[in-house]
């Protein structure tokens, strides 16, 4: 399906823990509008590599299974987004560092990301999207009406993901997260596929000394100023 010109696209890029998914969630359901945790299809399609046994060393395997992925997402009641695969909820599993770390390699293939991209332009519907990863602007959805490059320095996304760890009672160490972070946009910046980087004219909004509701109020402002309100 072509980009849909009378859906408004707002799309949010930035490495790992800048924010995008909390604030793209918010920006989505103040304007009453879809969104795509585009990420989420990557884990996705970790999970299924991993229960199907398809090699992430497979690009043709991986492509195969990024064609028939039989997923859903579903918002709940209490805002709650919940993720199937197969019909199972794998909400849980699909946000560790193990699935996180999957979705990063199987990423690096141009054929994974060409298998992908049809998935993630459906979900460009009236009467709009945001839409949250890392080429969301440069490669999917081009043409949108408001790109934003949602970032925070390397040691405060780390910090952010420690904390949550510790309030679900895992055990982790805060320098091996540093290091993982670091790792995950080394390798996120310098592939040759469609590498995160800022989309020409995007915004750029550095979180790290800012708060959830600080960089909420920053992009209402912007899309006030842009006109683009609740439809
Ligand atoms: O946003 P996330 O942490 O859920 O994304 C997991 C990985 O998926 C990320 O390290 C790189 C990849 N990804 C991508 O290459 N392009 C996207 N649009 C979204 C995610």
């Amino acid at each position: 399906m072509a980009e849909d010109s009378k859906v408004v696209v707002i799309t949010v890029d930035g490495p790992s823990g800048a924010g995008k998914g909390t604030i793209s969630r918010i920006v989505a359901k103040k304007l009453g509008f879809h969104y795509l945790d585009s990420g989420a299809l990557y884990r996705l399609l970790g999970l299924s590599s991993v229960r199907h046994h398809v090699s992430i060393d497979s690009e043709k395997g991986l492509m195969a299974l990024a064609e028939h992925l039989d997923i859903r997402f579903q918002t709940e009641k209490e805002g709650d987004f919940k993720v199937y695969l197969e019909g199972e909820d794998v909400s849980r599993e699909l946000r560790t560092e193990e699935t996180g770390l999957l979705a990063s390699k199987l990423a690096q293939y141009p054929g994974v990301r060409s298998a992908l991209l049809k998935r993630q332009r459906m979900f460009a519907r009236t009467p709009g999207l945001v839409a949250d990863g890392r080429d969301m602007g440069s490669v999917i959805f081009p043409a949108a009406e408001l790109k934003i490059y949602l970032t925070a320095s390397v040691e405060e996304r780390a910090a952010r993901r420690y904390k949550e760890l510790l309030e679900k009672g895992e055990d982790v160490s805060l320098p091996a997260l540093v290091e993982q972070v670091r790792s995950r946009d080394e390798r996120d910046m310098s592939r040759d596929a469609s590498p995160l980087r800022a989309a020409e004219g995007a915004i750029e909004l550095d979180s790290s000394a800012m708060s959830i509701q600080e960089v909420t109020d920053t992009v209402l402002n912007i899309l006030s100023v842009k006109g683009i309100k609740k439809q």
